[in-house]
Parts: C-alpha cells; sequence; structure tokens
C-alpha cells in the first residue's frame, strides 16, 4: 500500500536534537514516502548529525527566522532540491529567560518582542519565503501549545503561542484562495530542549497522564508526529485556519 505522503515534498524546520518533535515528524513522513528538505538554525553541524539519524538522507539548509536575507533566499535553496513543496512544517519557538518561569510582570518588552517575532510572526515569514514554491493542496502546519487559558510558567511563551494561532488564521485568510491551507498542531507535553527550558514544566508532566482521557506518554512524540503528517497530506482538504489538537484530550476535560 502507498504511503500517506508517498511523493510528497515536504520541508520540516526545527530539528535539534532526535527528541525533537520536527525529527519525529521528518521521520514519520519518509516512512511514509516524502521526500524531506530540512532547516536548521545556528547549530548547524549538530543538526547535520542528528539528520544523518533519519531513514533517508535529506539536505540540511540554515534557517534563522530572524535573518531576512536567509528567508529571502529559502525559496531558492530549497529549489536547488525540489520543484516545489506540497507541506511545511514551522516547528519553532523561543523565549528568552525572563519571558518564562513566573516572571511574567517583569519581562521587558525587547525580551517578549523576540518571544513572539521568533515563535508566532516567523510563520508568516516562513509561509511568505515558501510561497513559491507552494501551490493549490500545499499544507503549512505550525506546533501549538493550546493557549486558550493561562498556564503556570508558560507566560510570554503563551502570548507568544496565542499570537501564533491568530497569525493562523490571518494567513489561512489570506492563503486560502490560493489553496494553500495553514493549521496548527496543538501538541501535548513532549520532552524536548525546549521543553526543558520552561522552568516549571514538569507541572505539565504530572497533570498531563492524569488528566488526558487517553492518557499522555510526554516521552513518546509518536502521536503528536502522526498527526502532522495527517495535516500535512491530503486527507484535510478542507481544514485552514484550525487547531487540531494532539493531547489525549487533555483540553476537553476539567479537572
Ligand atoms: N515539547 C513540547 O512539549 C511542545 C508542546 C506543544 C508545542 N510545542 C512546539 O513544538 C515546536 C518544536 O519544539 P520542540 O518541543 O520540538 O523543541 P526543540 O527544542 O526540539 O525545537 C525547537 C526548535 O526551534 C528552533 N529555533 C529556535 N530559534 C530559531 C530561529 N531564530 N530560527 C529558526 N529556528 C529556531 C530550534 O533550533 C529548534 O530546532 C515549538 O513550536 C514548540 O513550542 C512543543
Amino acid at each position: 500500500m502507498a504511503g500517506l505522503l508517498e511523493g510528497k515534498r515536504l520541508l520540516v524546520t526545527g530539528v535539534i536534537t532526535d527528541a525533537s518533535i520536527a525529527f519525529h515528524v521528518a521521520r514519520t513522513a519518509q516512512e511514509q514516502g516524502a521526500q524531506v528538505v530540512l532547516t536548521g538554525f545556528g547549530r548547524m553541524k549538530l543538526v547535520e548529525r542528528i539528520a544523518a539519524r533519519l531513514p533517508e538522507p535529506a539536505p540540511v539548509l540554515e534557517l534563522d527566522v530572524q535573518n531576512s536575507e536567509q528567508l529571502d533566499s529559502l525559496a531558492q535553496r530549497v529549489g536547488e532540491h525540489v520543484d516545489g513543496l506540497d507541506g511545511v512544517l514551522h516547528s519553532i519557538a523561543f523565549a528568552p529567560e525572563s519571558c518564562l518561569g513566573g516572571e511574567f510582570l517583569n519581562a521587558p518588552w525587547e525580551d517578549v518582542s523576540t518571544a513572539i517575532q521568533v515563535s508566532a510572526y516567523s510563520l508568516k515569514s516562513l509561509a511568505m519565503a515558501c510561497r513559491p514554491l507552494l501551490h493549490p493542496g500545499s499544507s503549512i502546519v505550525g506546533m501549538d501549545f493550546d493557549n486558550r487559558q493561562a498556564w503556570p510558567a508558560y507566560d510570554w511563551m503563551g502570548v507568544a503561542k496565542s499570537t501564533l494561532e491568530s497569525v493562523c488564521r490571518y494567513l489561512a485568510r489570506d492563503l486560502g484562495p490560493d489553496g494553500i491551507r495553514v493549521n496548527l498542531v496543538a501538541a501535548g507535553p513532549v520532552r524536548t530542549m525546549a521543553a526543558r527550558s520552561i522552568p516549571g514544566f514538569a507541572a505539565f508532566e504530572d497533570a498531563w497522564d492524569g488528566r488526558a482521557p487517553l492518557g499522555w506518554d510526554i516521552d513518546d512524540p509518536t502521536p503528536v508526529a502522526h498527526t502532522c503528517c495527517a495535516v500535512l497530506s491530503d486527507w484535510l482538504p478542507a481544514t485552514t485556519g484550525s487547531m487540531i489538537w494532539a493531547d489525549g484530550g487533555f483540553h476537553a476535560v476539567g479537572v
């Protein structure tokens, strides 16, 4: 049987370790027949070493979403490996220390603006950078942590996620006429480098498994990766501007 993503050409951002959600999306996508091009930020040698652990070789391009030259040249650089893109995964977030861990009232705007640029505005930057390679049916997927309520410790990263949720809806509005879908996968907590940088992350870990109706394993990124691959596939053709939860059902229940 052909894989879910047979013949699809995907750009996957956000691999930094083999725990990265993006790594598991790239792995699953390749297993499902996709051709994957990766982008990495900063530590390129490390990203290349991690990429070598994927089932198939994947080219790695440098992309710092705060660097306009790298964004401007992205379509041309991706175009050296694939002649178009059927899907793009945005799996990028960063907030300076002051923005996380309970100092919400004291974080300075310079730090907050970095968190919002890297974690939310960049969905628009990446979509526009890839636009020349996209076509009707292409799917853009971003990674969300449902921020419809305030969390312990998540602070300005949470505000950046609310912004991302709104950016997703406006992108869906403006790219829909071109047949391009834009959605977010709202994941439950997964133990990654980004998660470890959140002081107080343990509180999420403890709460999730007990409350999620389906249960939850913070060491298993596979359910999140499968959901991303489903949204990247042709099987949600009428879905755009949406949050799709891969959280064991945590969001649906109270205490
Ligand atoms: N781990 C979780 O519990 C969880 C839950 C929900 C959503 N998410 C989201 O999933 C996404 C991926 O995070 P992860 O948990 O896999 O952690 P991760 O640390 O593996 O990935 C974060 C990625 O962001 C990249 N990045 C940071 N600044 C960048 C910049 N300026 N330009 C380009 N890339 C940059 C890093 O290089 C890294 O690859 C993030 O959006 C995160 O908020 C994570």
